[in-house]
C-alpha cells in the first residue's frame, strides 16, 4: 500500500469517529472567550422551550374551565396570554438566532485564522509530506463544519433537552397515567433512533471521504491541465471523475434514504402515541376520570415532544462529523516544526557574508544521506558557484543554509554564529533567493516584486527593474508596472518571470544572494538580458549561484563540483579545467554542445 493510501485510510478511520471526551473538551474551550453571551443564549432557549411548553398546558384550562364553564372574558384572557408567548417566544427566537450566529462566526474566525497562521509558519518539511489539497480542506471545510456546532448545534441541543424536560414535567403532572400509556411508544423510538444514528453516520463519514476525494482530484487536475490536454487525457480524466462523482451520488442517496425512513416512522410513532391517548383516555372520559381539556393537551404535547427528540439524533451525527474534523485540525495545530527558534537568539543584524560549511550530513529521510560530509567556506563578497549533475544535492545546500531543514549532523555557520543560534525570519531576512521555478502571486508585477513589504519604495522598485533589465518589457505594457499577473504568472514567459523574481531580489537588497538557475532554456536575446542582470544581482554581495550553464559561472571565485552529496572538486575555472577531472568533463561535454548548436 503506497504512503498514501495509508494516509487515506486513517483519516478514513477518523471521520468513523465517535464522541471523545477529551477532543470535545477542547471544541468546548473554544467558547470560553464568549461565556457570557453563551449564558445569555442558554437561557434564551431554556425560555423559549418553557414558553413552547406552556401553550399546551393552557389548552386543559381553556377548554374545561372556560370554554365548559362558558366563562368567556376568561376564555379571552387564555388567549390573550396564548397569542403573548408566541409573540414573545418569536421575538427571543429571533434574538437567539442572530446570537447564536454572531458566536459561530466569531469561533470560526478565530480558528481559521489560527490555523492557517499555523501553517503558513509550519516547517517546509511539513509540506513535503501533505498535499495542498488537503490543507485546503482543513483551512475551508473542515472549519466549516464546527461552525455548525460553535453555532446553533451545542446551545439549541440544550434547548432540545429541555423542551423534553418540560413536556415531561407539564405531562406527569397532569395526568400521569396517562403519560405513561403516551411514552409506552419511546422504547421503540429510542431503538429506532439508534438504528438510524449508526447507519447516517458512516453513511456521512464516507460522503466526507468522498467529497475529499472529489476536491483533490479536481484541484490536482486542473492545476495540471496543460498536461491533461497535451497527451489528450481530458475523456479519461472525465472518466475517473465521473466514477468518484457517481459513488458520491450513491452515498448521497442511501443516506437521504435513512432520512426518508426514519422521518416518517417518528411521525408513524407519534400518531400511534396519539392513538393511544385517545383510545386510553377516551374511555377514562366515559368514566370521567380524565377531562377533554387534559386529552387535546396531551395531544399537543405528543406532537411537541417528537420534534426535539428528531432533531437531538440529528445533531448528534452533526457532532460526530465535528468531531471528526476537529480532530484533524487539532491534529494540525498540534504539529510542531522540527525547525526552532532558539529561545535567546543572536540577532543577525551584522551579517556580512561569511559562510562555513563544517562536516554537514543531511538526509531528507532517516539515514538516506543526501549530503555527505560537505564542507566549504565563502568569504563577505565572494561569489561561489555550485555544479554537479541533477540530484547531486545543490539546491538542498540552499536549503539548509535558509534553515528550511535542519542539518542531520555537522554545523552551518553565518558570521562564525551557528544559524540554529538566529531566529529563522532574521536570517532569512539578511538572504534572497532566486528560485529554480519563479513562482509569481496573483497581482501585478509591483506586488510580486515587493511582495507587499511597505519598506521598499518605489524608487527601489523602479531602481531593481531599470538594472535587472526588466524595464524595456515593463514599458512595452499599457499599464506598465500594474500589469495583472496570473496566479503562478501563467500569462508571462519564463524569461519574463525569471527577470521579476531577478528584481525582487535585488529590491530586497540582501548581503547573501542566492541563485539556483533554471534549467529552462530561453531564448538568447532574454538569456544575454539575464546574463547581464545576473551580474548587477551578485555585485558587491555574497553569492551563491547553482548554475546550469557553465558559461554564468566562469568569473567566480570558487566553483564547487557536486557529485552525489559529495564535493569531488574545488577551485576557479581555470584550477578546475587544468586538474582535467570531472569539472573539465562537464566544461568539454557543455562546450561542444554549444559548439554544434552556434
Ligand atoms: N523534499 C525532499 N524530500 C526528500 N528527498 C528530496 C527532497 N528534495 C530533494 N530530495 C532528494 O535529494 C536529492 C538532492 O536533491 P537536490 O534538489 O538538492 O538536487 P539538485 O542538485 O538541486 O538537482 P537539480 O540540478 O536537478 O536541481 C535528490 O536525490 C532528491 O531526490
Ligand atoms: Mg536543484
Amino acid at each position: 500500500m503506497s504512503v498514501h493510501k495509508i494516509k487515506y485510510k486513517k483519516e478514513e478511520e477518523a471521520l468513523g469517529k465517535a464522541l471523545d471526551s477529551q477532543l470535545f473538551r477542547r471544541l468546548l474551550s473554544y467558547f470560553k472567550p464568549y461565556k457570557l453571551q453563551i449564558a445569555f443564549a442558554t437561557i434564551l432557549t431554556i425560555t423559549i422551550s418553557a414558553l413552547a411548553a406552556v401553550r399546551p398546558r393552557l389548552t386543559p384550562i381553556a377548554i374545561d374551565d372556560k370554554i365548559a364553564n362558558k366563562d368567556l372574558p376568561g376564555l379571552q384572557i387564555i388567549i390573550i396570554i396564548l397569542l403573548g408567548t408566541l409573540v414573545l417566544q418569536g421575538a427571543i427566537q429571533y434574538i437567539m438566532a442572530y446570537l447564536t450566529s454572531w458566536i459561530g462566526q466569531k469561533i470560526i474566525y478565530d480558528l481559521r485564522k489560527k490555523v492557517f497562521e499555523h501553517t503558513i509558519n509550519l516547517n517546509l518539511k511539513f509540506f513535503d509530506n501533505n498535499p495542498i489539497g488537503r490543507l485546503v480542506t482543513r483551512v475551508t471545510n473542515d472549519i466549516e463544519v464546527l461552525y455548525e456546532v460553535f453555532s446553533s448545534g451545542l446551545v439549541t441541543a440544550f434547548g432540545d433537552i429541555f423542551t423534553i424536560i418540560w413536556i415531561l414535567y407539564f405531562m406527569f403532572t397532569l395526568d400521569w397515567k396517562l403519560s405513561l400509556v403516551t411514552l409506552s411508544v419511546l422504547p421503540i423510538l429510542v431503538y429506532a433512533t439508534s438504528v438510524f444514528r449508526k447507519n447516517v453516520r458512516s453513511s456521512y463519514a464516507r460522503i466526507r471521504i468522498l467529497v475529499a476525494k472529489m476536491n483533490s482530484y479536481i484541484q490536482e487536475h486542473i492545476t495540471g491541465i496543460s498536461i491533461v490536454q497535451l497527451f489528450v487525457r481530458e475523456k479519461k480524466t472525465v472518466e475517473e471523475f465521473e466514477k468518484i462523482n457517481r459513488d458520491h451520488t450513491e452515498e448521497n442517496k442511501k443516506s437521504i434514504f435513512y432520512y426518508a425512513v426514519f422521518f416518517p416512522v417518528v411521525e408513524l410513532l407519534g400518531a400511534v402515541a396519539v392513538g393511544l391517548i385517545i383510545w386510553y383516555g377516551g374511555g377514562q372520559v366515559f368514566s370521567s376520570y380524565i377531562s377533554v381539556g387534559v386529552i387535546i393537551s396531551f395531544i399537543q404535547f405528543t406532537e411537541m415532544f417528537f420534534r426535539p427528540i428528531r432533531d437531538l439524533s440529528e445533531k448528534y451525527n452533526i457532532l460526530q462529523t465535528a468531531m471528526a474534523s476537529s480532530e484533524r485540525i487539532f491534529d494540525l495545530l498540534d504539529r510542531k516544526s522540527p525547525v526552532v527558534d532558539p529561545e535567546y537568539p543572536v540577532p543577525a543584524k551584522d551579517v556580512k557574508g561569511n559562510i562555513d560549511f563544517k562536516n554537514v550530513w543531511f538526509a531528507y529521510n532517516e539515514e538516506d544521506f543526501v549530503l555527505k560530509n560537505v564542507s566549504f567556506c565563502i568569504k563577505e563578497g565572494e561569489r561561489i558557484a555550485f555544479v554537479g549533475a541533477t540530484g547531486a544535492g545543490k539546491s538542498t545546500i540552499i536549503n539548509l543554509l535558509c534553515r528550511f531543514y535542519d542539518v542531520t549532523k555537522g554545523s552551518i555557520t553565518v558570521e562564525n554564529t551557528d544559524i540554529r543560534n538566529f531566529n529563522q525570519q532574521d536570517l532569512r531576512s539578511n538572504i534572497a533567493i532566486v528560485l529554480q521555478d519563479v513562482f509569481l502571486f496573483s497581482g501585478d508585477i509591483k506586488s510580486n516584486i515587493d511582495l507587499g513589504n511597505d519598506l521598499i519604495s518605489n524608487a527601489t522598485i523602479d531602481e531593481s527593474v531599470r538594472n535587472t533589465g526588466l524595464d524595456d518589457f515593463i514599458n512595452s505594457l499599457p499599464e506598465g508596472i500594474s500589469h495583472k499577473v496570473n496566479e503562478r504568472g501563467s500569462t508571462l514567459s519564463v524569461g519574463q518571470k525569471q527577470l521579476i523574481s531577478f528584481a525582487r531580489a535585488l529590491a530586497y537588497n540582501p548581503k547573501i544572494l542566492i541563485l539556483d538557475e533554471a534549467t529552462s532554456s530561453v531564448d538568447t536575446e532574454t538569456e544575454l538580458l539575464i546574463q547581464e542582470a545576473i551580474k548587477k544581482l551578485i555585485e558587491g554581495r555574497t553569492s551563491i549561484i547553482i548554475a546550469h550553464r557553465l558559461s554564468t559561472i566562469q568569473s567566480c571565485d570558487k566553483i564547487i563540483v557536486l557529485h552525489k552529496g559529495e564535493i569531488k572538486e574545488m577551485g576557479t575555472h581555470q584550477q578546475l579545467l587544468e586538474n582535467q577531472g570531472l569539472y573539465y568533463k562537464l566544461y568539454q561535454l557543455q562546450y561542444k554542445e554549444e559548439f554544434k548548436n552556434a
